[in-house]
């Protein structure tokens, strides 16, 4: 049996990510077990392991006799998990030639690819100069326009499966609430303390005029690059935030009114709350912007209250449509940067991507989708600015144990393998594996062959295993997705003998 994977992961995330973890501070090794597991959960097993000490195992536990969570249900199995952990992940063999993360992007310097992404989390000098601190390499800064909204209360909502309380997030939040002079300065002044870190300056405007004059604004105070918001979904007034990303006209007249405003590049986000983003893109590249920013939040309605029959985020009983962002919209940011990255007349565009990434692993998908920079909101509300450490770590381990010495290497790697619909091998199917040692014989699999599938899986009537008749089975694997114990894996790939069709 070997369920250290699935111990790891259920374990660790029993962890509260506490602010200051006692377990670190009551660890009789002097081991940073908090961070470890802060690893752990970010996905970066391998930075997680090269900190684990030798002398791990004598230990009696004290990590556990500070955990919080012992007053919930119980304290995390701390020298379970990182027992489990050194199982499952050996450190790796060569640290010292740890890749480069620098890229230069439209001409811009970026120290390595991560960047707060234009919202609350960007939006004053002490937040920015924090994040600086911690490693990020530059924010786009929360979008300025020449008035202040007045926000409502409250303004978020999470959606939540199973245990974890927040897969999705919707806000309805609108540009800054700082006034337009309070903006400038602090513009002005984190260029001035931070003149290497990448300032972004988010601007919406109301007409051309006003395009104009906030993009000559923000390059006095110092920004380094414009980021034209044409995609907040939730401003309100006509002709503003995604009302324009969505009308290639409007696209291409406000970001030719900011082209004559400015010398510095131009980026132009988008909104997905449309069905082909390539056509506002070609509209603001024709008009001189540099880049694509992608993608802003998408439309939604959360968690209605089946008492008071209000949607939240419910302010005095009543919400409004608003942006949708987190984990679970990653793969419709994915598809749309593709699109952009596939389309023959966008295939050199540069893109900043962003759209529900956590983890490194997140941001290198978007890498190999063909972005050089990668925007970050929703993690960072949950998680704070922290996360930039295994960010930074899980990214240059990857490419470290992988050959790559630069991140532009990385960029545009996965483009080439999606295809067409059309274009997929129909003639050959993965008949998926099970294997009994990793089998608890719990039938999900049955399950779900039996009533989403093709009922090709039985559960032998005397060993209780799951098996297959090959007869049935289409190899579509539902079963695989659904093992919770990943006693199922992939097959090879055969010409079926049976039917299929
Ligand atoms: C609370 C909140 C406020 C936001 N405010 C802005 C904004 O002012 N300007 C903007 O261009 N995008 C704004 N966004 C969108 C984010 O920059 C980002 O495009 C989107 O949330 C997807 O990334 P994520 O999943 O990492 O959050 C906001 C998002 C959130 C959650």
């Amino acid at each position: 049996m070997c369920y250290e994977r699935i111990r790891l992961k259920e374990e660790s995330s029993r962890c509260l990510l506490c602010l200051e973890g006692p377990c670190s501070k009551n660890c009789s090794k002097g081991m940073d077990t908090a961070a470890i597991l802060r690893s752990i959960r970010f996905d970066n097993l391998h930075g997680a392991v090269s900190r684990v000490e030798a002398s791990c195992v004598d230990c009696d536990g004290d990590c556990m006799k500070a955990c919080r969570r012992s007053q919930i249900d119980g304290a995390v199995n701390i020298p379970g998990v990182l027992k489990d952990l050194k199982a499952v992940c050996k450190p790796d063999q060569k640290v010292i030639d740890m890749p480069d993360l620098h890229i230069t992007s439209m001409g811009v310097e970026f120290e390595n690819p991560f960047l707060l992404s234009s919202s609350i989390v960007g939006s004053n000098y002490e937040m920015v100069a924090r994040a600086f601190d911690q490693g990020w390499a530059g924010v786009a800064f929360k979008t300025i326009g020449m008035f202040t909204p007045q926000e409502a209360s409250p303004r978020f909502s999470a959606l939540g499966k199973e245990s974890n309380p927040m897969i999705g997030f919707k806000n309805i939040e609108q540009i800054s609430d700082h006034t337009l002079e309070e903006n400038l300065g602090y513009i002005k002044k984190l260029k001035e303390d931070y003149p290497s870190k990448v300032i972004i300056a988010s601007i919406m405007g109301r007409d051309a005029q006003e395009w104009r004059h906030l993009a000559e604004l923000m390059e006095e105070a110092g920004a380094d690059i414009i980021e034209c918001n044409f995609s907040c979904p939730q401003m309100v007034g006509e002709g503003l935030g995604s009302d324009v990303g969505t009308n290639p006209d409007l696209v291409r007249e406000y970001t030719a009114a900011v082209r004559r405003g400015t010398s510095l590049p131009i980026l132009a986000k988008m909104t997905p709350n449309i069905t082909d983003m390539t056509v506002p893109a070609k509209a603001a590249m024709e008009a001189g912007a540099d880049g694509i920013a992608a993608i802003n939040t998408i439309k939604s309605v959360m968690n209605i209250d089946l008492e008071s029959f209000a949607s939240a985020p419910s302010v005095s009983g009543k919400s409004s449509v608003g942006g949708y962002s987190g984990k679970a919209v990653k793969p419709i940011a994915l598809r749309f940067i593709q699109d952009m990255k596939k389309d023959p007349n966008l295939a050199d565009l540069t893109i900043s991507g962003m759209g529900g990434i956590e983890t490194w692993k997140d941001a290198a998908e978007f890498l190999t989708c063909g972005c050089q920079t990668i925007q970050i909101t929703t993690a960072v509300m949950q998680y704070g600015y922290r996360i930039i450490d295994d960010l930074i770590d899980g990214l240059r381990r990857y490419m470290s144990r992988n050959g790559f010495t630069h991140v532009q290497e990385v960029v545009g790697l996965a483009l080439r393998n999606i295809v067409p619909c059309e274009n997929l091998d129909r003639k050959t199917i993965e008949y998926p594996r099970i294997r009994h040692e990793n089998c608890v014989k719990c039938g999900r699999c049955f399950v779900s062959c039996e009533d989403g599938g093709h009922q090709a899986i039985v559960m032998h009537p005397k060993t209780g295993y799951p098996t297959l008749d090959p007869r049935k089975c289409v190899g579509c694997q539902l079963c695989r997705v659904v093992c919770p114990t990943g006693a199922i894996t992939q097959g090879t790939r055969v010409v079926p003998k049976f039917h299929v069709g």
